[in-house]
């Protein structure tokens, strides 16, 4: 439990008052600019009270849900090894330095924060991040009960594939994990496949690592706008505040020092010093510097970011369109009630910019900070840890197939729909909305130099 009862006993002349008060877990003022390293409970508010709420809005009774594929970022990991690296870094100067004014939350650091991450721990999946996915998996249990149900499970008509990476291997079994200890079934060993083809086709794209990831020009705007005025301030803050020469503070480092924040936060829940050394403004300096990155490498920045992803869609329709023949003609081959694919935010994020989410009239650049404030390009917002994509096919009528897809559970509408409204197209309507990507788009053809 997140609450601490404290009991206040207050004499007062003769009588014994008591006060009951309920101290929250103290949340960081700047918990909402975390861009991918935020709780998914931070986005979806009510599952701070209660981390197996499902939005019973969501649910369709008039149809029979026939199938569901879910895309999940893998949940709350540790910092990567260089990471660490620079926040060991920091540490050592925070340690050395000179601060003039005197700070609690600076002695704090100094003097009763210990350095606890180790280079060893190179971006694992925490424990909170374990319960990230098997709370996923309980609350996917109550919103689509007849798809995932102990019997399909036992029937073997789940199917499991994850990406390589140890966060994402241990997501799926923690995903696993969460119903059979919801069922208390001990006796059935569930395989998962690993295929990084789809699940880590960023790594695999090789027109993609040449023109964006190892090209400095393809990520120019990122690195003027570390340069640039917005971000200068937040150095000086950050100078002034620590008492160091203005030279020993990179963008590097001052990012060690937001994500300290973060991480403290999401992997132990607590607002630690670290967050002091940041305004709201100044976090939402960081933000968009973060928001930026993912725009030029993974949003989007450039073409070939998305259709590396044209693979992914494309396995998923597969599968709708089996199931969709299936259905309609009472075929005896077996169904899948549930696919659940295990990757990271490089592969939801290009997925959601093929299919036009979350995007601006104008391009994030170094110079438009302030009018994209209410930009829809918002990682915080879109990509918490555990983040998840749906797709749910309905059976509502003997020919009448439809798709609902949910963004981290919430139903939206594709974009470019003409019924904005509409949360359950029909099926071959859907198809056609997307006809473009899933006819013209070849991961090979896309990614080949
Ligand atoms: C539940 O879902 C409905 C419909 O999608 C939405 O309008 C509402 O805001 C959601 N409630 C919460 C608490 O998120
Ligand atoms: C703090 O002051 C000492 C002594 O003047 C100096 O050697 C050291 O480099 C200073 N540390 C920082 C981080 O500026
Ligand atoms: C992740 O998986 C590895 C290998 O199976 C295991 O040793 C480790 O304990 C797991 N970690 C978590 C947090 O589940
Ligand atoms: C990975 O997925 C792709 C696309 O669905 C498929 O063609 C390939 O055979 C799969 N690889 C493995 C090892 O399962
Ligand atoms: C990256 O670029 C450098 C020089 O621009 C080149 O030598 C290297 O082979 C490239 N690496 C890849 C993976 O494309
Ligand atoms: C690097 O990126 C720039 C800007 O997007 C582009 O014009 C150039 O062709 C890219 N270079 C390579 C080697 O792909």
């Amino acid at each position: 439990m997140s609450k601490i009862f404290v009991f206040l006993f207050i004499l007062s002349g003769c009588l014994l008052d008591y006060v009951t008060l309920e101290v929250e877990t103290s949340i960081p003022s700047i918990v909402k600019y975390f861009n991918t390293k935020g709780r998914y409970e931070d986005v979806n508010l009510y599952l701070r009270d209660d981390v197996l709420a499902v939005n019973s809005s969501v649910l369709q009774t008039q149809c029979e849900p026939i199938h569901l594929t879910a895309i999940i970022r893998h949940g709350t990991r540790y910092p990567t090894t260089k990471k660490i690296k620079e926040m060991k870094q920091l540490y050592r100067i925070i340690l050395h330095s000179n601060a003039t004014e005197d700070h609690d939350w600076l002695r704090e650091i100094q003097t009763q924060w210990k350095m606890w991450y180790t280079e060893d721990m190179d971006g694992r999946l925490v424990q909170k991040g374990v319960d990230d996915l098997k709370h996923l998996a309980v609350r996917f249990s109550k919103m689509f009960p007849s798809l995932i149900s102990e019997e399909n499970l036992r029937g073997g008509l789940f199917q499991f594939t994850t990406s390589s990476k140890h966060r994402c291997v241990n997501s799926t079994m923690s995903f696993k994990a969460g119903l059979t200890e919801l069922w208390n079934i001990k006796d059935l060993e569930i395989p998962h496949t690993v295929n990084d083809t789809l699940m880590r086709f960023f790594h695999e794209c090789d027109r993609l690592k040449q023109e964006v990831d190892n090209n400095s020009s393809a990520v120019r705007e990122v690195d003027q706008f570390k340069n640039g005025p917005e971000m200068k301030r937040v150095y000086q803050r950050i100078t002034d505040l620590l008492g160091v020469p203005h030279s020993l503070i990179t963008h590097d480092l001052a990012e060690a020092a937001f994500d300290l924040c973060g991480y403290e936060f999401t992997i132990k829940e607590v607002n630690s010093p670290w967050c002091q050394l940041f305004t709201e403004e100044d976090a939402k300096v960081m933000e968009y510097a973060s928001d930026l990155r993912e725009f030029w490498k993974r949003g989007y920045g450039h073409e070939i970011n998305s259709r590396a992803s044209c693979v992914l869609l494309r396995d998923v329709f597969e599968r709708l369109d089996r199931e969709a023949i299936r259905s309609k003609h009472d075929q005896k081959s077996i169904q899948t009630t549930a696919t659940v694919q295990v990757g990271h935010a490089d592969t939801l994020l290009p997925l959601l910019t093929l299919l036009g989410f979350f995007k601006d009239t104008e391009a994030l650049t170094s110079v438009n900070y302030a009018s994209q404030a209410n930009r829809a390009f918002r990682t915080s917002h879109m990509m918490p840890y555990a983040a998840n994509f749906l797709f749910v096919l309905y059976k509502c009528g003997r020919d009448d197939l439809r798709l609902q897809i949910l963004l981290n559970e919430k139903p939206v509408t594709l974009p470019g729909s003409t019924n904005q409204q509409d949360t359950m197209p029909l099926y071959e309507d859907f198809k056609e909305l997307c006809k473009d990507l899933l006819q013209g788009c070849d991961f090979k053809t896309e990614c080949q130099l």
